[in-house]
């Protein structure tokens, strides 16, 4: 099952709205006779590519998977039946779907067609791995990670407004490879205006990640990185307030725009899940942070803190109002991971609420 989890991890960045899934193949010997895993959404799952290389070496062996065959009919034929028609006697899974249209109904039809199942070996560690997924089944959002940089005395910018660069290089190659792990990378109006900012994982993710800009004003610029369709998609959302003018402009600049029901993050948030977004970043400055995280829109965080004093009573902050009024209201994040990035430290944090 570890040797399955690692092939599921190849997918990472490429598989959503589906999730990363690893599969092996050992013959009635126990010997391994077949590897797959899901590559990209649209593409075979990972057990027919696992059974595919095995062929009649299938017959009488056992599969081992990362997550519940599926038995439905989706943009491929259900796994379950394929399972069943190579003649496997016995299905090692990780986890159950939390899909709806799966549920345990892969584990029924395995059952029932005379497999023997086994269920939650390595569980843990398969939901860690599919964390977004399963969290964008459980909520109807993707999974919200929030990034920013800051120098060591919590500033965000210089007194004068001056931003580029706090952190180290070394730190801006991390934030690329984070991207290449998400679907979308947030950002308000006010930090397209202030840096015009190119979000992409420069090319470490085969899709780039849509590029999102949410406005209330759509008072955007003219000429934007982010408009540059050759570089990655861009998405501009905004509310039913937004100016028609404005939304002209930016429809003759051939900018995506879309409106939702509120300009609020978590209607965003919804917005995305429809589109097949499992995991998105919010690399915004401190309004739409505060906006964000008061939404529940942010499970994860990454601070870059670089060892700089920016001073300054009245220097940005990463975060707006959070509207608390006790200590009793900030409970601890949990810490998942603090590694040093060139000068810099990153500390990694998950939500006390999960
Ligand atoms: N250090 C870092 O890691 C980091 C990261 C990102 C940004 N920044 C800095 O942050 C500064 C920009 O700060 P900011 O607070 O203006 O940027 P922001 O949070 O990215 O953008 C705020 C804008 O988001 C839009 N928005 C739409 N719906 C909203 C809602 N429900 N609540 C709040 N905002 C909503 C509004 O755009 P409209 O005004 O267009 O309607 C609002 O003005 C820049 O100087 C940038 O350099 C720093
Ligand atoms: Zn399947």
């Amino acid at each position: 099952m570890d040797r399955a989890l690692d092939l599921a991890a190849l997918g990472m960045g490429r598989t959503s709205p589906n999730p990363l899934v690893g599969a092996l193949v050992l013959d009635v010997s126990g010997r391994l006779v077949g590897e797959g895993f899901h590559a990209a959404a649209g593409r075979p799952h990972a057990e027919v590519g696992a059974l595919a290389q095995a062929g009649v070496r299938a017959r009488g062996g056992t599969l081992v998977v990362t997550l519940e065959p599926c038995s439905h009919h989706g943009r491929t034929p259900p796994c379950s039946e394929a399972v069943i028609a190579a003649g496997v006697h016995r299905v090692i899974v990780a986890m159950q779907d939390p899909d709806p249209r799966v549920a345990g109904s892969g584990l029924k039809a395995l059952r029932q067609a005379g497999a023997e199942v086994l269920l939650g070996v390595r569980q843990r560690q398969a939901e860690r791995l599919n964390a977004a997924f399963c969290h964008r089944l459980r909520t109807g959002r993707p999974l919200g990670l929030l990034k920013w940089a800051m120098s060591v005395d919590g500033r965000t910018a210089l007194p004068n407004g001056a931003s580029q660069w706090i952190s180290a290089p070394e730190s801006r190659d991390w934030v690329h490879r984070l991207r290449a792990r998400c679907d979308a990378v947030i950002v308000g109006g006010g930090t397209l205006r202030a840096d015009d900012p190119l979000l992409t994982s420069r090319g470490r993710r085969a899709i780039e990640p849509l590029r999102v800009v949410i406005s209330r004003t759509l008072d955007l610029p003219q000429q934007a990185r982010l408009w540059d369709r050759a570089a990655a998609p861009t998405l501009v959302a905004h509310g039913p307030e937004a100016p028609q003018r404005e939304r002209q402009r930016l429809d003759g600049l051939g900018v995506e725009r879309l409106e939702l029901k509120r300009c609020e993050p978590l209607d965003l948030m919804e917005a995305l899940a429809l589109r097949g977004c499992n995991q998105v970043l919010w690399e915004c400055g401190p309004a739409l942070a505060a906006a964000a995280l008061r939404q529940g829109c942010v499970q994860h965080l990454s601070a870059v803190m670089a060892p700089k004093l920016l001073g300054g009573v009245a220097a940005r902050t990463p975060v707006g109002d959070l509207q608390l009024s006790s200590m009793a209201m900030a409970p601890a994040w949990l810490e998942q991971a603090l590694s040093r990035s060139g000068d810099d430290l990153i500390w990694e944090l998950s939500s006390p609420g999960g």
